[in-house]
């Protein structure tokens, strides 16, 4: 079964992308192996309709109470996100590491601070954006996020979309940006450019590097850069 005839036969629906430029229709993330279908035969993912009337404390009751996969039995506590609610930028990461497991906050690590650092750099405190990742629990010894585990938790992130409202959305990274825009293109084919996400929203989203990668190569900062700069100026262009 092909990738995206798997993630259909899960029951996954992909998100609404309207891209300024075309992007491959295949779906998110690694191909499954067998001994991830069969994990995620034990679970219940989360389902959209099931969070459709409940506000953003609910939700994040909700999450605190995930059992939808299998990293809630090793996960210290649920990273829902922080920020306030109304709020024009939206950073989507890709799963809370050790320190936030450790802590409940999204990019409190060392990649967090650099995080701080690059919206300071556009003139924004991290009051000022809401921070969330893909999945709201820590996947053991940071491996990546499996299929199961994104689909598990696509919802809770849909509805946040939902209750934010956000002027714009940077994605953080390969699986953030992958799984967000259903696309197996490298990163550095993927930034650069605007797509619009959302139900009926079309919310402007931009991808970037992430942190963590910045701190490997601290040389791609100068694109980073220049992807903040594209979002701030496609956001006072809708002004
Ligand atoms: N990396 C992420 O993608 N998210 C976090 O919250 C921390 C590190």
């Amino acid at each position: 079964m092909d990738r995206l005839a798997y993630l259909r036969a899960l029951g996954i629906t992909p998100w609404h992308l309207r891209a300024s430029q075309p992007v491959s229709a295949d779906p998110p993330v690694e191909p499954a192996e067998p001994a991830e279908i069969v994990d995620s035969m034990a679970y219940q993912p989360v389902q959209t309709s099931d969070l459709q009337s409940i506000d953003l404390t609910a939700l994040r009751h909700h999450v605190s109470q995930c059992q939808a996969c299998e990293l809630h039995q090793t996960r210290k506590h649920t990273v829902f996100g922080e920020g306030h609610h109304k709020v024009d930028w939206l950073i989507i990461g890709e799963a809370p590491g050790a320190d936030e497991d450790r802590e409940g906050q999204p990019f409190v690590g060392p990649a967090g601070q650099l995080l701080t650092q690059m919206l300071r750099a556009i003139g924004l405190a991290r009051e000022e954006v809401f921070i969330t990742n893909i999945l709201k629990c820590r996947p053991p010894n940071n491996r990546d996020p499996k299929v199961a585990e994104i689909h598990a938790c696509h919802a809770y992130l849909d509805r946040q979309i939902q209750l934010l409202e956000p002027k714009i959305i940077i994605c953080l990274g390969r699986v953030a940006a992958q799984a967000l825009l259903q696309s197996e293109l490298a990163i550095g084919k993927m930034r650069g450019q605007i797509y619009h996400l959302g139900r009926q929203q079309n919310i402007p989203t931009v991808v970037t590097y992430h942190p963590a990668y910045l701190l490997r190569s601290p040389r791609e900062k100068r694109k980073v850069w220049e992807d903040l700069k594209l979002a701030r100026a496609h956001l006072l262009s809708l002004a």
